[in-house]
């Protein structure tokens, strides 16, 4: 059970007279009660249930939506700040038929993952650079967006309130998605006049029906993802639609992922429809530079990092499509996708086979990458966020 006594602001406010600004200023900065703050405002506490672990078979996880308890919303109108969010219970949400997000797609996304350690401890991974990520695509798209602080703590407080949602060591993560759209009504195409930043969460497991086995990739030549001067490298919603029609016309032929070339010269590798691709030849890590048809993958940036430190050399460039007949190994990144092993790649009728398993840069990173997302390995990098255990 949630447990109200030992908090700062009990121990302040018991000394401070009750309103002085002291006492307002220590409730602000205790982390905790702002959060028994923002439920309050929804929910008694004795609402919020405190078991380990939600009823789910955790051996079976896939990425589907399996809705936490909570989510988190605020709102602000164009050019001012959003409010302090409040927690409510996972549910639809109302907006007007001429919201911008319905009507012009003025929408981002973001997508980070909280894990559970072996000693109980929750973990969420890089969201201050979540945070930035959508500051930069918010100034894309003609939205104003949260603080790098308001983001990261509404990242932190939904998995703390939504913790027993948090799968199990080695069996998954909590996936949380936060979203920031143009909820205010618009007809003539403008930005919205007032935005929404919503987060809620997700347990999940592989992201790829495939498992942890190697991904089977087709190279598309009809359509592309992204083009020079378009949005391609921010993470607005609008990146994800028009890649349905490559990717379940892959799906149908038995491919688990869609690789885009280049919209120009048809000859780059670009991105995978899901994740950030990666090719291993020797010592050599190459990655498509990104160049704003890119997304600038927080995994992606992460293994260049281990890569470096693991002693290869990294090269973010251009890889003409040509260079895979003679990659040893490739692989994807994401924080869906993790960090996963291609085992082939098929472009114009031709199937390009890469070595996968034991021994592979893949597998070597792959280890680090989740031993500290998982705290298996010390982060000294930072990394990690620790979520406090509970409301005190
Ligand atoms: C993520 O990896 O978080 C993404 O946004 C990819 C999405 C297709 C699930």
């Amino acid at each position: 059970m949630i447990q109200t006594s030992a908090c700062l602001r009990n121990l302040l406010t018991q000394s401070l007279h009750p309103g002085s600004s002291l006492s307002k200023l220590a409730a602000y900065f205790c982390y905790t009660c702002r959060l028994a703050s923002s439920l309050q405002q929804e929910h008694k506490l004795s609402d919020y249930s405190d078991n380990e672990y939600a009823d789910l078979d955790w051996d079976n996880l896939g990425f589907g939506i399996t809705p936490a308890d909570y989510m988190y919303i605020t709102k602000c109108s164009k050019d001012k700040n959003f409010e302090q969010g409040k927690l409510s219970r996972y549910g639809n949400i109302g907006l007007s038929p001429s919201a911008g997000v319905l009507n012009y797609g003025q929408g981002l996304y973001e997508g980070t993952k909280a894990y559970r350690t072996e000693e109980g401890r929750i973990l969420v991974f890089r969201p201050d650079q979540n945070a930035m990520r959508m500051k930069m695509g918010a100034e894309r798209m003609c939205m104003p967006s949260p603080s790098i602080d308001q983001f990261v703590d509404a990242v932190k407080q939904i998995a703390l309130v939504n913790k027993r949602w948090v799968p199990p060591p080695g069996k998954g993560a909590l996936y949380i998605r936060p979203l920031l759209v143009g909820s205010g009504p618009v007809l003539g195409l403008a930005p919205a006049p007032e935005y929404m930043f919503l987060v809620y969460a997700s347990p999940v497991g592989n992201y790829f029906k495939e498992g942890s086995a190697p991904l089977n990739l087709y190279i598309e030549e009809d359509f592309v993802r992204a083009t020079p001067g378009g949005a391609g490298g921010v993470k607005t919603i609008g990146n994800y639609a028009p890649v349905l029609k490559a990717l379940t016309r892959a799906k149908n032929r038995g491919f688990s992922d869609v690789l885009y070339l280049d919209s120009v010269h048809r000859k780059y590798l670009e991105e995978v429809s899901s994740c950030n691709i990666f090719i291993v030849k020797g010592n050599v890590i190459s990655t498509p530079a990104t160049n704003g048809t890119i997304l600038e993958g927080i995994t992606r940036k992460s293994v260049i990092d281990i890569a470096h430190d693991h002693g290869y050399q990294v090269e973010e460039r251009l890889i003409p499509v040509d260079e895979l007949i003679d990659a040893d190994e490739v692989f994807c990144t994401g924080t869906a996708v993790v960090l996963a092993p291609v085992g082939s790649i098929t472009y114009k009728n031709r199937r390009i086979e890469f070595r996968t398993g034991a021994g592979s840069a893949c597998q070597e990173l792959y280890s680090t990458l989740v031993g500290i997302q998982t705290g298996l390995i010390e982060d000294k990098k930072g990394w990690t966020i620790e979520i406090p255990h509970q409301i005190n």
